[in-house]
């Protein structure tokens, strides 16, 4: 007989299924395997993984190519032992050349917050590896809940010696603190592709092999994509990796793009790297289909059908009207942004609800990079542009109530307001925003947590402060303070306060912000305003470094010139040994920490120097570091921990995958509606450098 809530469990299954075009498979009563499986890894060359657990089931994913046909059919066996004794499923997975041999099953009728094992056969009996899934809680279940955070992760230019920690670790924790899901928040591969034939290094890395680029573009030295065939080379490409198939074999992933799973500098369907910009209708549709093809995700492909995507056929045309928030209207460009909607929200028991957002298909044109801003000086303010300028080029049209000014000036160059009539700036576009207010209103979870690919905390200094005579010319006297951002929620200063604003009115607590992008890690508190506006933190922000990706201080060790008058500020140059990274301290303390550290390198004394109202959002910034971050989550509790390695140059032949630099452990209570959250920082082990 059939319980009432099993068959509450089997009709919203049936509907998940049918909405995403699952080839649906539900369990039954466990016994042996029937299959005769032995292990051909070879002929999965990349490997096996499962995405965006629920209660009851789960997508497996694996890829099988065939020489001959164009279709074939594997067995997929999902089991309760790693033997497969308890086989409590098996299924027809189609695989076909239309998409590029890979094979994604939905399997139902799970019992929740449990581990099952899988594998696929083909006919001849070539099985691939043995992966391992994990069911999601039920709503209402109390348990804690452990997550990892990680982004960026460039194989072309690194290895993966975090995956190596973070399976060793894990394999070794106590059940109760082992990591139920990776939530993966982009650059899951880069679009721009060295080839180490061409170029052997970049700062301190080596080139590897990841690709070769048919019908591709290139920019510098780098090869870009502008067919499905050049993004599914990539992805292959990154899924050989030993250390990224083993990590997709041990834990569920949840996944969003970033930026280079499309373009560095795209957004919505337009493709831009530097120079070279061009309406990629047809590049934006590629791109979902092998992010659609290579990472298992509950989201719905044109066909309809789980099996393959069906990309719809589009033309390359410019995009020449845009609507109030920036979306451009051009129906090429709708169908593609609209061909795959990456945007959803994962419940994972009591405590959590995971809402993930898409920061790059809806999003306006970037409202900092007109090139007559490059006309207005300040170039030995390295990377610093006035907060009070950054303001007005985001609020667009609607700054100051609508009276923006109508020139920006920086002492005394000026240039007509680039931004003047364009809309204010949107990341996530009207109807997603619209999603995402009420996704976060309606959530029940004691911790709401928002996977944006983007940093959101300010990067900024205070070159006001800076003592006269350092640089030629002076900080203009009534920009205050700088930004160092750009380009992510740090300077979206009008659609944060937007979101923040809604918390705040909704008595939403438990927010908090993970993210990526940044290559660095940071922990602080989402905040709208900072001093001297009034600071009045919602939530709690982080943002995860890179798995691999080069970071801001390794640029600036290979690209600042030992000249630059504010060179102290960013590295501080020492006798014998690597420069200390005082950037980290400008972001934190200021200029007058760092000026005080680069002379003496006296912590103490530099930190009494500390600048209170520079950064009251910050408990932590280190934008060398390297690794990823845990999350564990409790009715009272959110504890996020960072664990740091050094540069990733090389793979690292140890089985803990090399040591590491740091672990440093973020804890906040869960607050009333109405309180200041507050973190607790402690370093657990490591040193953290200038980091607090
Ligand atoms: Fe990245």
């Amino acid at each position: 007989m059939v319980s009432e809530t099993m068959e509450i469990s089997r009709r919203s299954f049936i509907k998940t299924a049918v909405a995403i075009g699952a080839w649906l498979v539900w369990v039954g009563p466990a016994r042996s395997s029937r299959v005769h499986w032995h292990e051909r890894r070879d002929l999965y060359p990349q490997g096996v993984a499962s995405g965006d657990p629920d209660p009851h089931s789960v997508i497996l994913w694996t890829r099988r190519p065939f020489s001959q046909g164009t279709r074939h059919l594997l067995t997929v066996e999902v089991a309760e032992d790693e033997a497969f004794r308890r086989v409590i499923a098996d299924a027809q997975a189609p695989v076909s050349s239309a998409a590029d041999w890979t094979a994604r099953v939905l399997i139902g009728g799970l019992k929740p917050a449990r581990t099952y094992w899988y594998r696929f056969t083909d006919a001849d009996g070539n099985g691939s590896r043995v992966g391992r899934t994990i069911t999601a809680p039920l709503p209402d279940d109390p348990r804690t809940v452990n997550f990892a955070f990680v982004s960026c992760q460039d194989v072309n230019e690194g290895k993966l010696n975090a995956y190596r920690r973070m399976i060793y670790e894990d394999e070794r924790a106590p059940v109760a603190e082992q990591l139920g899901f990776v939530l993966h928040l982009g650059d899951f591969i880069y679009e721009v592709v060295e080839y180490p034939d061409e170029v052997k290094t970049r700062y301190d890395r080596t080139i590897y092999e990841v690709a070769r680029i048919p019908d591709g573009h290139k920019v510098g030295n780098f090869h870009i994509p502008l067919t499905v065939d050049g993004y599914r080379g990539i992805y292959k490409g990154y899924l050989a990796d030993p250390d990224l198939q083993d990590a997709r074999a041990r834990w569920p992933f949840v996944c969003i793009w970033d930026n280079h799973e499309f373009s560095w500098q795209g957004w919505q369907s337009i493709v831009k790297a530097g120079r070279f910009e061009q309406p990629g209708q047809s590049v934006k549709i590629a791109a979902n289909q092998a992010w659609f093809e290579y990472l298992p995700a509950r989201v719905a492909p044109p066909s309809g059908l789980l099996e393959r995507f069906d990309p719809p056929s589009v033309q390359d045309v410019p995009i020449k009207e845009f609507d109030s928030n920036g979306l451009g209207m051009e129906p090429n460009n709708l169908t593609a942004i609209n061909s795959l909607k990456g945007y959803r929200a994962l419940r994972y028991g009591r405590h959590l609800d995971v809402i993930i957002t898409d920061q790059h298909s809806y999003r306006s044109a970037d409202p900092f990079s007109d090139p007559s801003l490059g006309n207005l000086g300040g170039d030995e303010f390295t990377d610093m542009f006035p907060e009070s300028l950054m303001r007005a080029l985001d609020g667009g049209r609607g700054f100051n109530g609508g009276n923006p000014p109508p020139e920006i000036r920086f002492n005394d160059a000026h240039v007509p307001n680039p931004q003047r009539n364009a809309p204010p700036q949107t990341i996530l576009g009207a109807e997603q925003k619209a999603w995402f207010k009420d996704k976060l209103k309606s959530s029940t979870a004691a911790w709401k947590i928002w996977a944006n690919s983007l940093g959101a905390l300010d990067s900024r200094a205070d070159p006001q402060n800076l003592p006269a005579g350092l640089t030629k010319e002076s900080w203009p006297p009534n920009a205050s303070y700088a930004s160092l951002g750009g380009g992510d929620y740090g300077t979206a200063y009008a659609e944060r306060a937007e979101i923040y604003q809604l918390v705040r009115d909704a008595k939403v607590t438990g927010f908090a912000i993970v993210s990526g992008d940044r290559h660095s890690f940071w922990a602080g508190y989402a905040a709208s305003e900072l001093p001297p506006g009034k600071f009045e933190p919602v939530g709690l922000s982080f943002v995860g470094a890179s798995l691999t990706s080069p970071g801001t201080m390794e640029a600036y060790e290979h690209s600042l010139p030992k000249e630059a008058p504010l060179r102290p500020l960013f590295l501080a140059d020492k006798a014998a040994g690597p420069p200390d990274w005082t950037h980290n301290m400008l972001l934190k303390h200021g200029v007058r920490s760092c000026l005080e550290y680069a002379k003496s390198f006296d912590l103490e004394r530099a930190r009494s120097l500390s600048n209170p109202d520079l950064a009251p959002h910050l408990e932590f910034v280190d934008l060398g570091g390297h690794g990823y971050a845990k999350v564990r989550l409790s009715a009272k509790e959110m504890r996020t921990e960072f664990v740091c390695i050094p540069r990733p140059i090389a793979r690292s032949d140890r089985p803990d995958g090399g040591p590491i630099r740091y672990r440093v452990l973020h804890t906040a209570a869960l607050w009333e509606s109405g309180e200041r959250p507050q973190l607790k920082t402690s370093v657990l082990e490591g040193d953290v450098g200038l980091a607090i």
